[in-house]
C-alpha cells in the first residue's frame, strides 16, 4: 500500500492497513502504529463533512452530561438531530459498533480550546491540558479516531525524548515544578559530583511525569487525517514496542470543539 504524504518517509513506526478488518488484526511489532487511512468522503462530501461535523461537536457540548459518550448515549442524541450533523452522528456510531464488534469498548470525547468556555462550568468534564503535550498512554493499546481538526500528531520514537531523561530541558523542568510546588527542586548544596543534586521530592514529581516528552531539536511530528482509524501501543503494551508519542494538538479554531473517539480493551 502507498504510503500517505502526511507520513514521515523511511520511517517503520506506522504500518497500513487497507481496512477495519485488517485493522483489528494486525499486531504491533517494528511498528507501534497501525493505520487505516480512511477518508470520510464517500457519504458526505469533503466541504460539508466538516460543517458537520463540527455542527455535531457543537451540539454535543451543549448537551454534554458525561465525560465520555457511549453508543447509547450518542444514539440517544442523534434521535434528536436533523440533517448534516445526524449524518456525522451516524458515522461515529457505525465506527463505535465496529469497535464494540471488536470487544473494544468505545468511548467518543469531546475536547476543547481554552478560551470557549469556562471549564469549571462543565465541572471538569472535559478533556483539557495535559493531552496537549506529547505523551504515551498508561494503557496496552487503544485504537483512535478524530472527526474534527486538528487530528492527533505524532512523534517519531528517535526523536522523542522522556522528560526524567531530558539533559536539555533540565532547566525548563526545574522552573515548572518550582511554579507547581513552590519548592526548590535541588539541594542547597551540589552532591558528590559536583553536580545540583534533585530532592526527592522533585524526582518523585518526574517520576509522575514520567509519560510525558519532549520532541528533540529537528523532531519529525507528523498529523492524522480527520477519518483515518489507527490503533496504537500505549506504556504498558505486552509488544515489547516503544509507546506511541503522541499528543492532541490544541484548537486553533476555540468554536469548534475536538472530537475523538476512543477505544480502549474491555476490562
Ligand atoms: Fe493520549
Amino acid at each position: 500500500m502507498e504510503q500517505p504524504d502526511y507520513l514521515p518517509k523511511d520511517y517503520d513506526g506506522i504500518q497500513l492497513v487497507g481496512n477495519m478488518d485488517e485493522l483489528f488484526a494486525a499486531t504491533f511489532g517494528p511498528a507501534n502504529v497501525v493505520l487505516y487511512p480512511r477518508s470520510l468522503t464517500a457519504a458526505f462530501n469533503a466541504r460539508a463533512q466538516a460543517a458537520d461535523f463540527k455542527a455535531l461537536s457543537l451540539l454535543l457540548l451543549d448537551g454534554l452530561s458525561e465525560k465520555d459518550m457511549s453508543h447509547e448515549d450518542l444514539s440517544e442524541a442523534a434521535s434528536r438531530l436533523e440533517g448534516g450533523s445526524k449524518k456525522a452522528a451516524q458515522q461515529i456510531l457505525d465506527d463505535m459498533k465496529a469497535f464494540e464488534s471488536n470487544d473494544l469498548k468505545p468511548a467518543l470525547r469531546i475536547f476543547i480550546g481554552k478560551a470557549l468556555v469556562n471549564l469549571a462550568d462543565y465541572g471538569g468534564k472535559i478533556f483539557q491540558e495535559g493531552a496537549h503535550l506529547f505523551h504515551g498512554d498508561g494503557v496496552p493499546t487503544r485504537f483512535l479516531c478524530c472527526y474534527t481538526a486538528p487530528a492527533t500528531e505524532g512523534l517519531c520514537n528517535e526523536d522523542a525524548e522522556r522528560y526524567i531523561d531530558s539533559e536539555n530541558y533540565a532547566q525548563e523542568l526545574a522552573a515548572s515544578y518550582t511554579a507547581e510546588r513552590g519548592r526548590n527542586p535541588y539541594h542547597p548544596l551540589p552532591g558528590l559530583q559536583g553536580y545540583p543534586e534533585k530532592t526527592e521530592d522533585f524526582k518523585r514529581w518526574l517520576e509522575r511525569n514520567n509519560d510525558y516528552y519532549f520532541p528533540k531539536p529537528r523532531a519529525r511530528i507528523f498529523s492524522f487525517k480527520i477519518g483515518d482509524v489507527f490503533r496504537f501501543a500505549g506504556e504498558k503494551n505486552y509488544a515489547g514496542v516503544p509507546p506511541f508519542i503522541h499528543r492532541g494538538p490544541p484548537s486553533n479554531d476555540d468554536s469548534s470543539p475536538r472530537l475523538v473517539l476512543v477505544g480502549d480493551l474491555k476490562p
